[in-house]
């Protein structure tokens, strides 16, 4: 583990003390990394109609990208006690559109640590140029 992943890990921890989990009480924190060395954070915000709730890593992802920052090289996600847990589908798919090759820096609160490729998290991921072919198949057609 680089300085950088502890560094954002420990982001990533701060970040889960705001977490609003009231219906799972299954806090998560995430912070990203742009490439220019930004970091931003998020936790997971949980809504009582459910479906409403968006995960930790999708709120950090937002705040970066709605701040002018959509580049990001890492992300590092912390979770309950365990096997530090990998982010969900959703969440993969939306990491992906800001950083094909992204550093995913799992924790949980003892200190362990996994680091995986959001590549191998999610090896066919959708881009915007399945979007820019069919732009192109469809141009002059109504
Ligand atoms: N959660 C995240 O924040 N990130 C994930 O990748 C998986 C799940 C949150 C959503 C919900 O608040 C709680 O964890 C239980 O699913």
């Amino acid at each position: 583990m680089t300085d950088a992943d502890r560094e954002l890990l420990e982001a990533a921890l701060e970040a889960q003390k705001q977490a609003h989990c009231p219906f799972s009480r299954y806090p998560v924190g995430a912070a990203v990394r742009t490439t220019d060395g930004e970091l931003f954070t998020g936790c997971n915000v949980e809504s009582a109609s459910f479906s409403l709730t968006c995960c930790a890593e999708r709120v950090a992802v937002f705040k970066a990208v709605s701040e002018g920052k959509p580049k990001l090289e890492a992300c590092a996600i912390v979770t309950v006690e365990g096997k530090p847990a990998p982010p969900c589908g959703a969440c993969r798919q939306v990491l992906f559109e800001f950083g094909q090759n992204m550093r995913i820096v799992l924790g949980n609160p003892s200190g362990e640590v996994r680091i995986l490729e959001l590549f191998d998290l999610l090896p066919e991921g959708f881009t915007a140029e399945q979007l820019l072919k069919r732009a192109e198949q469809t141009e002059g057609v109504d």
